[in-house]
């Protein structure tokens, strides 16, 4: 195996395929890959993107020597691919202008198969999941992982149980769960309260934890990183900047980028971002006063990261550190001000992915992040995700959010000319 797990605060090292989310002593656990004997070079993931086989056309799996590196033979009996990835990197020339940066890109993470970046993380959790013969995955959700574990759990015909907050969780997000046929329990309490649950019955029961406390979710996620640099020909941003929650993403991207450097496939590291909504910012709060995350009641209208006790935390701040990483947060009316923004440039993504740009907007003003940058921002989720939200704002019903851009549908008779003076109007 040329794996092994460790841990992330004492250092710790575990068989690499031990059924395990924590070491002894608590700490979350990392893959720690041997990557001596690698010998691909990026002209090799370049031509995989016009192979046929299933594994070199998902965007995670195209990447696999450096995610779950078990042979092809061995990941061809256990990989559940929807062919997730190969989002677009959008050149967003409105939205950067908006925020004093011509030079923005935007990765699209809601084009995934469900609809948010989590399909890439998901790939690789269940199919260790399926290697490792288990037959039930579980996990706790503001929303999108339960969608993407429920649908991949369907296509290899596992158990599914979500655990979700109750009444907190966007329409988009409630009905793919139910859809694919996850056993859906909605907890009376919020993220942090189910998180703590779920982990809880996956030590006791024989269920598989598929939440990014496991290891391999934040493996999978790294293709993020991985398949920004393919777009831009592996040549590094001077920025990537993405929303924070349970803080899974940001340790990922990092993580794969900082092992893509020390392999020497790109030359170069990009400094990261990470944006929090104001009102579930304890990443934010630590990271301002250097001192651990201590947990807090989360509100915010972007509810896929109404989040109060990220899971990953420490591993975020290590990786963080390394990029030479800033934390900011943004109002929930700096979010859907940015999010009318995003939509209108016909690109579009939930609330929370929008945290991006208006994180992006704060550090440009404060001279943070210079403008005349070349960035990338992460858009995690897709508009459709939630349309209450959406229609709320155009139809000015959401309370407490200052509306600034709203397209409210016109009401008019079934009539051409009444209709031809409205369009003229
Ligand atoms: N954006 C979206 C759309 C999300 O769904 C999430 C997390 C994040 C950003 C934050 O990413 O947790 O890795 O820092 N959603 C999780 C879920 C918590 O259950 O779907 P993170």
């Amino acid at each position: 195996m040329k794996f092994v797990l460790s841990c992330v605060r004492c250092s710790k090292t575990y068989p690499g395929l031990d059924r395990r989310y924590r070491c002894d002593c608590n700490g979350t656990l990392d893959v720690l890959h041997d990557f001596n004997e690698l010998s691909l070079s990026t002209a090799d993931f370049d031509a995989r993107r016009n192979s046929n086989n299933p594994l070199d056309r998902s965007g995670v799996w195209r990447f696999r020597e450096l995610i779950f590196p078990m042979g092809d033979e061995v990941l061809e009996e256990c990989v559940v691919t929807r062919g997730e990835g190969n989002t677009h990197l959008y050149e967003a020339r409105s939205v950067g202008h908006s925020v004093g940066l011509p030079n923005l890109w935007l990765k699209h993470e809601g084009e995934n198969p469900t609809g948010s970046f989590k399909d890439r993380g998901m790939t690789a959790g269940i199919s260790v999941a399926r290697h490792l013969g288990m037959k039930q995955v579980a996990c706790a959700s503001t929303g999108n992982t339960s969608a993407s574990m429920a649908s991949y759990a369907a296509r290899c015909g596992m158990g599914a149980v979500v655990f979700i907050p109750e009444g907190k969780i966007a329409y988009g997000k409630l009905s793919q769960a139910l859809a694919y046929g996850a056993k859906t329990i909605q907890i009376a309490g919020d993220f942090d309260d189910a998180m703590a649950l779920v982990q809880t019955l996956c030590e006791e029961e024989d269920i598989y934890l598929l939440n990014s406390v496991n290891p391999f979710r934040i493996e999978g996620q790294k293709a993020i990183g991985y398949e920004i640099m393919q777009d831009l020909e592996w040549k590094a941003p001077d920025w990537i900047i993405l929303p924070g929650g349970n803080l899974g993403n940001n340790t990922a991207i990092a993580k794969g980028l900082l092992e893509l450097h020390a392999i020497g496939l790109i030359d170069r590291l990009p400094r990261m971002a990470v944006v929090q909504a104001a009102g579930a910012n304890p990443l934010y709060t630590a990271w301002t006063d250097q001192r651990d995350v201590s947990p807090m009641r989360a509100d915010t209208i972007a509810t896929a990261i109404k989040i109060g006790a990220p899971v990953s935390w420490r591993k975020s701040m290590r990786g963080l550190t390394a990029l030479k990483g800033v934390v900011t947060q943004v109002t929930d009316d700096q979010i859907m001000d940015a999010k009318a923004r995003v939509d209108a440039a016909g690109i579009g993504a939930e609330p929370a992915s929008c945290a991006t740009v208006a994180g992006l907007q704060r550090l440009v003003s404060e001279g943070v992040i210079e403008s005349d940058a070349h960035v990338v921002g992460v858009l995690t989720g897709n508009l459709l995700k939630d349309p209450d939200v959406v229609v709320g704002y155009h139809t000015g019903s959401l309370d407490g959010i200052q509306i600034q851009r709203a397209n409210a549908p016109v009401v008019a008779p079934a009539d051409v000319d009444a209709i031809r003076a409205l369009l003229r109007s």
